[in-house]
């Protein structure tokens, strides 16, 4: 589902941050795409968001390559180096990541 805010992407969607993330980005109108491999948490975080129609969950690894399309990518958590280590496609959309100024 696409919404007036667009796609948002979480990284770590399901931890601490990530989980408060993603809330606060379906607040806002955002679709979200919460990518996890539920290495330090559970789906307890996000279940309360699970039966929003505007928000999705992938279980993966973001060490590996993830091909998916949204307008803007969040870090939920503080390893991954996404430019490095993962690929999204963004394809024509500014980058609006909030740690690139
Ligand atoms: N109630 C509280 O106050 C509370 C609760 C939990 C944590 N904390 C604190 O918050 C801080 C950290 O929270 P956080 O949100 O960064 O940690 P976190 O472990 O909760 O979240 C990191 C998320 O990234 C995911 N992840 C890790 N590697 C991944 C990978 N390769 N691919 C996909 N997903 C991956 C983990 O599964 C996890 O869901 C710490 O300082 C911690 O002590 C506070």
């Amino acid at each position: 589902m696409r919404t007036a805010n667009g796609r948002a992407l979480v990284t770590g969607g399901a931890g601490f941050l990530g989980s408060h993330l993603c809330e606060r980005l379906l607040h806002d109108g955002y679709s979200v795409l919460c990518v996890d491999n539920y290495y330090s948490s559970t789906k307890d975080n996000i279940a309360h968001l699970l039966d929003n129609p505007r928000f999705e969950v992938i279980r993966h690894d973001v060490t590996f390559p993830l091909y998916v399309e949204v307008d803007e990518i969040y870090r939920g958590f503080g390893i991954c180096q996404f430019d490095q280590d993962c690929h999204a496609e963004e394809r024509d959309l500014p980058d609006r990541r909030p740690d690139r100024p």
